[in-house]
């Protein structure tokens, strides 16, 4: 079985070709980063426009260096949301007209179920399983009982940990995206400030970064005021250690209640150095016999593999060409 998979939801172009839904043929992935970054966020009108000119040439890409032609795809697959509406609508309708012009199935995908996918291209999945989803837009705990169903068990009350990274990033002067750059001062610095862990006693598994998030910024501010200069990497790496040590704890104590089999870790934060050994540590230190599921570094941001991997889900579907499929900005998780 082979998709040729489209994602165009926020600021990369990308197209994929993925073989029975684990092992990916080719994924090419064209960053906008450099476009947006003198803005300092995604400029939603540039990236729509940026996605019109890559596009085509991105999924020629994908299908050259996969080495297969258009027919010999079993289907097209592409992101419905969520995600920026008008990036959204040019990989819709870049697969819409494949799927067309080569009588192809059309598969939406939902961009979440993506990112948690992306650890199928790296192991099988076991059920019960929990994933902890970490991006610039969301961050959530998903129990997962069976292919395709999603509960979600927990998520945060305001920022995005992605979000909130990239938002004190601005704060000391880190260009954007800042989630990298403050993850690298944090390998050097130490944790000397004592930030806030927002709600870890609380007995449920949502999150809450915008009290740290503050804290951080007030704590910047009123040394500026004063004249002083704060070690930045002792910042980023306080800043860090508060955001880790929430996730790793909640993940933790929910695979506990859920008693699950695996754990694995989704989307562009789960490329942070501190998060991945932490959850490897605490894994390994208080959940007996549960694999920790944590993909490499070209599979954590966005990329079309992912939801290539996702797309195989419908396997058992009869497909049809659904030429009414929309971008769904605000999509949700179906809750089975
Ligand atoms: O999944 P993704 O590529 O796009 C969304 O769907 O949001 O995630 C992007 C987010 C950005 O907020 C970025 O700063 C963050 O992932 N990020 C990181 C790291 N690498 C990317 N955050 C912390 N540490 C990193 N190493
Ligand atoms: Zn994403």
């Amino acid at each position: 079985m082979l998709i040729l998979s489209v994602e165009t939801s926020c600021d990369e172009t990308s197209a994929a070709v993925i073989q029975d839904g684990n092992k990916i043929l080719s994924n090419i992935v064209a960053s906008q980063i450099n476009s947006h970054q003198r803005f300092g966020g995604v400029v939603p009108e540039i990236a729509s426009r940026h996605h019109v000119e890559y596009i085509t040439l991105i999924i020629e890409e994908a299908m050259k260096e996969a080495e297969v032609d258009f027919d010999d795809l079993d289907g097209v697959a592409v992101t419905e949301g969520p995600g920026l509406v008008g990036a959204l609508l040019v990989g819709v309708n870049a697969a819409k007209a494949i799927a067309f012009a080569h009588n192809l199935p059309l598969i939406p995908v939902n961009h979440i179920a993506g990112h948690i996918y992306a650890n199928q291209l790296m192991e099988p999945l076991e059920f019960p399983l929990l994933a902890l989803v970490v991006s610039g837009g969301h961050t959530e705990l998903i129990y997962m009982k069976e292919h395709g169903s999603f509960e979600v068990i927990g998520e945060t009350r305001d920022d995005a940990a992605g979000e909130a990274y990239d938002k004190i990033g601005r704060v000391i002067g880190v260009p954007y995206p800042g989630g990298k750059h403050i993850d690298e001062m944090a390998q050097v610095g130490e944790d000397t400030f004592d930030f806030p862990r927002a709600m870890i006693h609380e007995d449920n598994y949502d999150f809450s970064f915008s009290g740290l998030k503050s804290s951080f910024i007030n704590t910047v501010h009123n040394a500026n005021q004063k004249g002083e200069t704060l070690d930045k990497n002792n910042l980023a790496a306080s800043f860090q250690n508060a955001v880790v040590e929430v996730l790793v704890d909640k993940t933790i104590r929910a695979a506990k209640e859920y008693e699950v089999k695996q754990v694995m870790l989704a989307g562009g934060v789960a490329a942070n150095t501190g998060l991945r050994e932490g959850l490897k540590e605490a894994v390994a230190e208080e959940l007996e016999g549960v694999q920790l599921v944590i993909p490499p570094l070209s599979l954590t941001g966005d990329n079309a593999a992912m939801i290539g991997a996702a797309a195989f889900l419908d396997r058992e579907e009869p497909q049809n060409i659904d030429l009414a499929l929309n971008a769904q900005p605000g999509l949700m998780l179906n809750l089975v």
